[in-house]
């Protein structure tokens, strides 16, 4: 019997200089995809897949973040009194409730091993999921749910820990970690080997690992030691690789979408793919593209 997983770790903290200068003052989580922050698709997500308290690690001018997730009281009473019913029940619907969102800093940027240490205190004694906002999913057409949705139920299928992958060009590689896999079960497998950003040519698969994972709360006191690794970096992965010498570890294939929303490419293609995915602006939108591209 597994137990449930009720709490997910969003590491917030990173500067977004490859979209400066948009984030000179905005944080990278809050550009927007369509109509809502990358972040709030990524909150949705984990929300869709019964995740109950959500714990943001943030860092210095990140304020806006905590606003978002909080009640904009002047804004509400203003839409209410103007009759703006349906934007209104758009910002309750996306609130967390009271006190199931939880702030916490990184002080210093030490990599990503190091963020999701500073949530050990939240997260407790617990499996937990971790979502890497820069990483945006999307279900595919008509049927399941989005990536973290697909771990939960590998989760509850093998136990252990779950890390989602996806497929990227050979020559893309040295920017991930990338897992090389055993036993194939179809849509998950046993993952017996990860390394994060091997150099060019040196990767042993093209599957990375594409910012969705359950992990045990075994994974802190390894990170705790705060050894460095690729990029003099505490990695994740690095913690990962240890906790495996323990604990199994199983990949997923997550059937949809995955924008890598940390490059502008990335972006650029999760803002065209979730506005043809939105009822509102997909008709409309699609007939612009199609001016746009008309005239290339
Ligand atoms: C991080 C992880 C890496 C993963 C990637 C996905 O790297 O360390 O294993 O493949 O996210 O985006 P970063 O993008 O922070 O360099």
């Amino acid at each position: 019997m597994t137990k449930r997983i009720r709490k997910a770790v969003f590491p917030v903290a990173g500067l977004g200089t490859r979209f400066l200068p948009a984030t000179k003052s905005i944080p990278k989580e809050m550009l927007t995809i369509v109509d809502r922050p990358v972040l709030q698709h990524v909150v949705d997500e984990a929300r869709e897949a019964g995740i109950e308290h959500f714990i943001f690690v943030t860092g210095r001018n990140k304020a806006v973040i905590e606003d978002h997730f909080d009640i904009a009281f002047e804004l509400e009473e203003t839409l209410q009194k103007r009759g703006k019913l349906k934007e209104l029940q758009g910002l309750t619907d996306l609130l967390p409730a009271a006190g199931a969102a939880s702030f916490t800093r990184q002080q210093e940027p030490l990599g990503l091993g190091h963020a999701v240490w500073c949530a050990r205190e939240i997260v407790g004694d617990e499996p937990f999921a971790v979502l890497l906002p820069d990483m945006v999913t999307q279900a595919a057409a008509g049927k399941g749910g989005r990536c973290l949705a697909q771990c939960i139920e590998a989760y509850e299928k093998h136990g252990g820990n779950i890390i989602a992958a996806e497929e990227v060009p050979m020559e893309e590689t040295h920017q991930y970690g990338i897992i090389s896999i055993g036993k194939d079960f179809g849509p998950t497998f046993e993952i017996t080997g990860m390394v994060e950003k091997p150099p060019k040519g040196m990767a042993p698969s093209n599957l990375m690992i594409s910012g969705r994972y359950i992990l045990g709360p075994e994974i802190f006191p390894i990170l705790e030691k705060g050894e460095k690794g690729a990029g003099g970096e505490i990695q994740l992965t690095d913690g990962m690789i240890a906790l495996s010498k323990t604990q199994a570890f199983h990949g997923v294939r997550f059937d949809g979408k995955t924008f890598d929303c940390g490059s502008k490419l990335g972006f650029l293609s999760a803002n065209v793919a979730f506005a043809l995915a939105n009822p509102e602006v997909a008709a409309p939108f699609k007939a612009e593209l199609k001016k746009v591209l008309g005239a290339l």
